[in-house]
């Protein structure tokens, strides 16, 4: 569902991404770990189109990312690290205008926005302006908008941040249900026991480069687990 063919991508003197090539298949919870500036960030800006690669290709599905963004970007759901919300809007208003962009016509704009903000627990507060949400609330709003036109892949850079456990609980559930119902899911995560819980796979990367893929069940192999082999991993390179 998702192939990178020789990425890479650098800002001036910084090589950001260095020719990364990686497949994830249908359905599949895909999680990409490293250190701070690994390039994680970076590598999911250019798969959800908002970043050109230099070099190499993308394909979500059957478009290319950068010759067919709109066709490519209709299929994919994206959950940034840092997001901008309307302040001013509800949550409502934020849904059914988030809708409008993915021309979902009214009547199922109204139905998706009920079912997301059922789902992410935030439709006691659907009236409330975004202005007075908590970090978390923000969050479970965040996900509601960008699964709204019901994605086929779901792209989400560091999603438990600002999550209390319940939200974590919560999130944890929504992604294995996508998955099972067989949404690709690509997440890069600092949460190295929720990504060995959830990801069918796991890649590290460091300074811009995939140097390890690992299937759960090698990961599990493991003495300490994704943290033991996370920590060898960085101490290496
Ligand atoms: N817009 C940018 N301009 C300049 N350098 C950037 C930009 N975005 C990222 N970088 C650099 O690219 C590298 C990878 O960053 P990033 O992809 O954010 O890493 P990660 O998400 O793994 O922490 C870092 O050295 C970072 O400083
Ligand atoms: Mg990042």
């Amino acid at each position: 569902m998702i192939i990178l063919d020789n990425i890479s991508k650098s800002f001036n003197a910084t090589h950001a991404v260095r020719s990364i090539s990686l497949t994830v298949n249908t359905g599949e919870i895909f999680g990409i770990v490293g250190p701070n500036g690994a390039g994680k960030t970076t590598t999911i800006r250019m798969m959800t189109g908002l970043l050109m690669p230099d070099e190499g290709r993308i394909m979500i599905g059957e478009y290319d990312i950068v010759n067919e963004s709109i066709k490519a970007k209709s299929i994919l759901g994206y959950v940034p690290d840092k997001a901008f919300l309307y302040e001013k809007l509800t949550a409502r208003e934020f849904l059914i205008f988030i809708s409008a962009i993915y021309s979902i016509p009214k009547s199922e704009a109204v139905s998706r926005t009920d079912e997301m903000l059922e789902l992410f627990g935030i439709k006691d507060v659907e009236d409330d302006l975004i202005e007075s949400f908590s970090q978390g609330m923000r969050q479970r709003l965040l996900f509601a908008s960008a699964l709204i036109h019901n994605p086929e892949v779901f792209f989400i850079d560091e999603p438990f941040m600002g999550l209390d456990p319940f939200g974590v609980r919560m999130l944890k559930g929504v992604i294995k249900d996508l998955s099972s119902k067989g949404v690709t899911i690509f997440l890069a995560t600092h949460s190295l026991h929720i990504a060995e819980e959830l990801c069918h796979r796991v890649g590290f990367m460091n300074k811009g480069s995939i140097i390890s893929i690992k299937t759960k069940d090698e990961i599990s192999g493991i003495e300490g687990g994704l943290e033991g082999l996370f920590l060898k991993m960085t101490a290496f390179v």
